[in-house]
């Protein structure tokens, strides 16, 4: 039984304007079982079996952006808030087109208890869907984020990064720290680390004096394990006498740990955020 459930199911998958290899299996329901490819519609993802099934829900389906609250708009990028609650069988049929590219997580057998968070391009012709990520409505681990894509085709252009620091943005209004639900695959690891190096170096950067963990994962809502660890993996932090660890300040080996990880991907504007916590 679990060997099965590692076969690559499907081949392709058709979503707007792009044509998708798929990475993994994805645990689609029976009826799909004789198709190689499927064809989800870009707006409410609904899904097909043909081209011609496809071309006729097109003509009816008048949804042209996720089915949720507009939290965010920035230039041509818009953020939707979607309820699993609310919108099961749109946050269903996500969770299935994800689980195609994502290797070890579990798809949440509950979409109502948690929130999606949809990234869009969007013009004349409406809003399409580039990265997402879902959040646990209530987390006692501290997750700010459970599952995160970006679709194939978006990858490397800086969106995963925007995702991960709206992520931390929202800990922020909660007033509370976040940590991504664990594990993480090889590149989303690689992207936290990025994330991580970037914000935590700045801030010790600009800060004049000696800066606490404490102080750190208060400013930038980094759960204090992960600010710990990060430093401690770059070497960062010292043990002075008396043994109370100091973060290190110098410059120019901040500056080289900054270099070396890489962009900063877009940047969110947090004045653009309109959004109150889930209560
Ligand atoms: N090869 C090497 N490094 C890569 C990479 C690749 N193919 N794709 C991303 N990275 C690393 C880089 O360090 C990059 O930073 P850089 O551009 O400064 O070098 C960093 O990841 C983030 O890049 P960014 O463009 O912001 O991310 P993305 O939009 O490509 O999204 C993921 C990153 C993790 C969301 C994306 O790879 C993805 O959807 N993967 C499949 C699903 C998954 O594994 N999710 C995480 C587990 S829940
Ligand atoms: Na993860």
């Amino acid at each position: 039984h679990q060997a099965l459930t590692k076969v690559k199911n499907i081949e392709k998958i058709v979503l707007g304007r792009y044509e998708i290899e798929t990475w993994y299996f994805s645990p689609l329901p029976s009826e799909y079982k004789n198709s190689k490819k499927l064809y989800f519609c870009e707006f409410c993802l609904n899904i097909l079996e043909t081209k011609e099934q496809l071309q006729r829900h097109m003509r009816k389906c008048d949804l042209k952006y996720p089915p949720g609250d507009e939290i965010y708009r920035s230039g041509v990028l818009s953020l939707f808030e979607v309820d699993g609650r609310k919108n099961k069988g749109y946050t269903t049929n996500l969770c299935i087109l994800a689980k195609f590219f994502l290797d070890h997580k579990a798809i949440p057998c509950e979409v109502a208890s948690f929130l999606f968070y949809i990234l869009c391009e969007c013009d004349d012709r409406g809003c399409h869907m580039v990265a997402y990520f879902s959040k646990e409505k209530y987390s006692e681990d501290s997750y700010n984020l459970s599952c995160i894509l970006t679709l194939p085709p978006y990858q490397q252009k800086g969106y995963g990064k925007f995702l991960i620091a709206f992520s931390y943005e929202l800990s922020k209004r909660e007033g509370v720290v976040g940590t991504p639900e664990k594990p993480l695959s090889d590149l989303g690891w690689r992207s936290y680390q990025s994330y991580w190096t970037r914000v935590l170096l700045n801030a010790i950067k600009e800060h004049k004096n000696d800066i606490s963990f404490k102080k750190l994962s208060k400013m930038t809502a980094i759960r204090p394990f992960d600010v710990f660890n990060t430093l401690r993996t770059l070497k960062l932090v010292q043990y002075k006498k008396g043994g109370r660890p100091v973060i290190c300040r110098d410059p120019k080996i901040l500056d080289h740990h900054l270099k070396a990880a890489g962009s900063g991907g877009l940047e969110v504007d947090a004045s653009k955020l309109i959004w109150t916590p889930y209560v």
